[in-house]
């Protein structure tokens, strides 16, 4: 945790979830209380196909929506994508950038990112922007280097703590049930705390910088309550509304 920023934990539903998945979302937007609710942010991506039911059953609670990746353009000839105009058309509030699924899978750059992180805002959607080295770089020793370029090629000027969240994934971590120690863990996060006060001053103190890759609700509290950890991005225990509302439990007593 950071003194003064207020957590967030987002639930990534990657290319799962039908239309019999949203009696988990209803679960989720009950959980999320406004006792809850304003001890952290609470977030579901679910895919683009439950978006604008998914704000509909989250109205009036508690749980924010995002989604998980948009086009840089507003609109046009670019069949089968999504523009973040239309996320926001949803209602959604928040969409993932950069995950390094898109990353690998649609070989997306740092400058892709950036253009559609700028798209984020143009929409008034706030990006979640992801980095995070692969298990190579990490056993070369190359994170931070990695991460610091990640960090400067994708994040636009403009970034404030109001338009943009940070997440650490090292990619090793997503899916594998591996984590980082938690000394690893905190390590990189006072990096990138450093690396976003350098660039952005003010606001880099609070721009929140969520970790991801195998967070569930039995390593939750303690990867939560490391300095400059301010919530997790969760991708397989955020399918089922029990396992994300224990993770964001962790935050109610404190
Ligand atoms: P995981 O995924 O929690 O299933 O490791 C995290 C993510 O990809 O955002």
């Amino acid at each position: 945790m950071t003194p003064d920023i207020k957590p967030l934990v987002a639930g990534n539903w990657k290319m799962n979830g039908q239309r019999d998945q949203l009696d988990q979302l209803a679960l989720m937007s009950k959980g999320a209380d406004a006792e809850l609710s304003q001890k952290l942010d609470i977030v579901v991506c679910p895919p683009a196909t439950l978006l604008y039911v998914a704000t509909a059953l989250a109205e009036d609670t508690g749980l924010k929506v995002g989604a998980q990746d948009c086009h840089a353009n507003a609109s046009g000839a670019h069949t089968g994508d999504v523009s973040a105009e239309m996320i926001a058309d949803c209602l959604a509030e928040y969409c993932i950038v950069g995950h390094s699924e898109r990353r690998t899978d649609h070989e997306e750059s740092n400058a892709d990112i950036l253009a559609k992180t700028q798209a984020c805002w143009r929409a008034g959607l706030k990006a979640i922007v992801c980095i995070g080295e692969t298990e190579a770089e990490y056993d070369a020793g190359q994170a931070e280097t990695v991460l610091s370029s990640q960090l400067a090629g994708s994040l636009p000027e403009g970034a404030t703590d109001q338009n943009t969240i940070v997440a650490y994934e090292p990619v090793w971590a997503i899916g594998t049930g591996k984590t980082p120690s938690p000394e690893d863990i905190k390590a990189i996060h006072e990096f990138l705390r450093n690396e976003l006060i350098e660039r952005l001053h003010g606001p880099g103190e609070r721009m929140k910088i969520l970790y991801g890759g195998s967070v569930k609700p039995s390593n939750a509290a303690e990867i939560l309550m490391i300095e400059n950890v301010d919530g997790a991005l969760v991708g397989g225990a955020s399918l089922k509304a029990e396992d994300l509302l224990s993770i964001c439990e962790v935050y109610r007593k404190v």
